[in-house]
């Protein structure tokens, strides 16, 4: 078990500069999430943990130790990809064993090995065919077991349930979580599904284009982001935002007006109001409580809850309502919600404003 460490880490290819001055650490027993919309330098920087790509300044540390220029096979990392990567000519059982077996360690142990790890992965019964008589859930499993086998000091994981379909995807998330309890391993792992990085992650790396935006837990990032960009990005339907004006103590955005909270009276002038979907309730205003009254476009009953789509002039907003909510569309609905618990941004640099 070793812990890993990004001091400073940049990465330029020719001109252009894919990852600005990245620096988090991953402890010996965490999970870490890295997530942000594709082209971010998520495999850029996980590529750079395990030796595939050389940084251009800035340094990687595992167990204690500067290994930026160790060579990719002596880092002691097991990596799993999207594309499984299983050699197509050997059975499951002896993909699982090759990277052993090139380390020479010793066929009794390898069995152990494989075998354990075919238990876990329930792969028991497949041990003898070849990658193309498996399913594309069997095949990662056959890659999760290969990793697993070697015992690594930490593993890494680019997006490794992209090829699946919903169900598997979900099966199989759970099967990385159990592992992990299991391991009690340092695992980086990098996705652009911010559920998989809510539901996997005991911290989240946000990204946007190579810079980093946040790091917490999912729960933090989700009730207190840093800016508009991770309040939008975490969160499904996503956050509404509503660009309006701090006129004296109030907010203004067109039928949208409320006293803004207290230790909001200093902002900035042009602000951005956040609501989560959940966060706008179908009734009218009771004490202290904002109102505004939305015109309803489109209604999904998801089963569990509601989901209204409308507007308010010229805003698109989306509620998440009981699933008994009386809404329909061309239908005006009432609805509230507290100043105090939603989100406020300063609409010139995009940051949070009142994160307490
Ligand atoms: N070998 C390369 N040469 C040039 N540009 C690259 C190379 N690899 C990645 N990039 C660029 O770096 C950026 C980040 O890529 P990547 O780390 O793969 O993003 P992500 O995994 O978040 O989708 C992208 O704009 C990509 O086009
Ligand atoms: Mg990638």
């Amino acid at each position: 078990m070793a812990s890993i460490e990004l001091r400073n880490l940049c990465k330029q290819f020719g001109n252009t500069i894919v990852l600005r001055d990245i620096s988090f650490t991953v402890r010996e027993d965490e999970f870490v999430v890295l997530v942000g919309p594709s082209g971010c330098g998520k495999s850029t920087i996980l590529r750079s943990i395990a030796g595939l790509e050389t940084p251009t300044s800035g340094e990687i540390w595992i167990g204690g130790k500067n290994i930026t220029d160790v060579h990719p096979r002596d880092r002691d990392i097991a990596m799993v990809f999207q594309s499984y990567a299983l050699y197509p000519h050997l059975s499951v059982y002896d993909n699982m064993a090759f990277g052993l077996r090139m380390r020479k360690v010793d066929e009794a142990e390898i069995d152990r090995r494989v075998k354990e790890a075919a238990v876990f992965f329930e792969l028991s019964e497949l041990l003898k065919r070849k990658p193309k008589e498996l399913s594309g859930g069997q095949r990662q499993r056959v890659a999760l077991g290969r990793a697993v086998v070697r015992h690594p000091s930490a593993f890494l994981f680019d997006e490794p349930l992209s090829n699946l379909d919903a169900k598997l995807r979900a099966h199989t998330r759970t099967e990385i979580s159990r592992l992990h309890k299991r391991l009690k391993t340092a695992m980086v792992y990098v996705t652009h599904d911010q559920i998989e990085a809510m539901t996997l992650g005991e911290r989240i790396v946000v990204l946007k284009d190579g810079v980093i935006q946040q790091i917490d837990t999912p729960l933090n990032v989700y009730r207190k982001p840093a800016n508009k960009f991770v309040a939008g990005f975490i969160g499904s339907p996503a956050m509404n935002f509503v660009q309006g004006v701090r006129d004296g103590a109030a907010f203004r955005a067109g039928t949208i007006q409320f006293p803004l909270p207290h230790k909001l009276a200093q902002c900035p002038e042009k602000l951005t109001l956040g609501l989560r979907p959940e966060q706008l309730s179908v009734g009218t205003s009771a004490n202290g409580r904002a109102a505004f009254d939305l015109a309803v476009d489109v209604v999904e009953p998801i089963g569990n809850e509601l989901l209204v789509y409308g507007h308010v002039g010229e805003q698109e907003l989306v509620i998440r309502c009981d699933p008994g909510t009386d809404a329909r569309p061309d239908a005006r609905l009432p609805i509230s919600f507290d100043p105090a618990s939603v989100h406020y941004f300063d609409a010139a640099s995009e940051a949070s404003l009142a994160r307490d």
